[in-house]
């Protein structure tokens, strides 16, 4: 359902409050009303979170492995007490409408343990977490009709039009590739070899908020187009965009990622080593053990594993630990923290971990934003 925005304005005239949403609210306020989030209809009551922090699954029984929640501060909750309606605000234009549930604490250290797996404050999803005001909002949402959440770039970010398209290309099955970096060559073997068992292939690399060391999204942006356009067929291969933001929830996270590419038509979705994970917060493997919790069948996706790719010299070209049997000296693979060291300096990494046209973009982007 959506809503214009001089009905919204006028809601607000009338006396309906209106709350300032963060971006990542309004991420998930999107993803909501566009039919991303299905099963959840909207910012999960109390009773819904906790049985997702516990049980992996909604007190319905579907399974959802990460509460959407709506952080407030106690001064706005003060604010809004017995509103039963909220316009969204994003600056100064109308963003949605909340349907007001319940307004209830959020259990921080339930929430802290059981998705990120830690109550450490150094991990992201924890600083976020504990920064966040303390009373949820739990609320059905519509999206008004003449907003847009804005994001980088111009490819479809809606589930529902990012299906239609998928329909059309008339694709049986359909692989999902969740990114938040520049696609490097373990990337894009992960990604092909998948295509190669599959009739598609959606790259999907996530756009709403991620932390301030990781590549920003417009620089991301300019990668995949260089790869789509020289390196991906375009008869089995397809670009959309992801508007979450990201949690560095690890394991809860990619059960998360999965379930949600459902909706946007995806059948088969890649977790590769340490999904959506942060420092050394999880084991390079916990995000697709994780998997084994749910029954044949329930997240309605396939995931698709893949052990630790790397390029080795003795094979001549990418394996991964399951597929090469030559020690690791003979491997090419750099750690996140060393590749930035050298695009910083202006120095290309090695071809066998990044293509040469995405190393020049990233190497220009770090200049400027040095
Ligand atoms: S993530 O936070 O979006 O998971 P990233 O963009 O680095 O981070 O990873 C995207 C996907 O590729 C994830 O499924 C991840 O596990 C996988 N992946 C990344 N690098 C490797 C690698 N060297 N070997 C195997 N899988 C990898």
């Amino acid at each position: 359902m959506s809503i214009p925005s001089s009905d919204l304005n006028a809601l607000v005239s009338s006396g309906v409050p209106g709350l300032a949403a963060t971006f990542r609210q309004l991420s998930d306020l999107y993803l909501l009303a566009e039919g991303g989030y299905e099963p959840i209809q909207g910012f999960l009551n109390s009773a819904q979170t906790r049985s997702v922090c516990r049980t992996m699954h909604l007190s319905t029984g579907e399974p959802w492995s990460i509460p959407v929640v709506f952080p407030i501060d106690s001064a706005t909750k003060e604010r809004i007490v017995g509103a039963e309606r909220l316009v969204l605000m994003d600056g100064d234009a109308p963003a949605g409408l909340l349907h007001v549930e319940e307004i209830f604490p959020i259990e921080k250290e339930l929430y802290a343990e059981s998705i990120f797996r830690t109550q450490d404050e150094a991990h992201p999803g924890v600083q976020w977490l504990r920064g966040a005001g303390e009373y949820s909002i739990a609320a059905t949402a519509e999206i008004c009709s003449d907003w847009k959440l804005d994001v980088p770039g111009s490819l479809p970010i809606s589930p529902r039009e990012t299906a239609a398209l998928v329909r059309a290309k008339g694709w049986r099955t359909v692989v999902g590739f969740q990114t938040r970096n520049p696609i490097h060559r373990a990337h894009e073997f992960c990604t092909k070899i998948a295509l190669e068992t599959a009739d598609g292939l959606v790259i999907h690399p996530l756009l709403g908020e991620t932390k301030a060391d990781d590549t920003p999204a417009e620089v991301r942006l300019a990668c995949y187009d260089v790869l789509m356009r020289n390196y991906y067929p375009a008869d089995h291969a397809m670009l959309a965009g992801f508007p979450a933001w990201m949690r560095y929830a690890g394991p809860r996270e990619a059960i998360f990622h999965a379930q949600v590419r459902k909706n946007y038509g995806i059948t088969h979705f890649i977790v590769g080593r340490d999904h959506a994970g942060v420092g050394d917060y999880y084991g390079p493997f916990d995000a697709q053990r994780i998997f084994s919790d749910f029954q044949p069948g329930e997240l309605g996706v396939e995931p698709v594993f893949f052990d630790f790719v790397h390029y080795c010299r003795v094979c001549g070209g990418m394996a991964s630990k399951k597929t090469c049997p030559h020690p690791p000296e003979h491997h090419v693979h750099l750690a996140g923290r060393a590749v930035r060291q050298m695009l910083r300096e202006g120095k290309l990494p090695p071809s066998e971990f990044t293509r040469p046209e995405i190393a020049e973009i990233l190497i220009a982007a770090a200049r400027e934003a040095a």
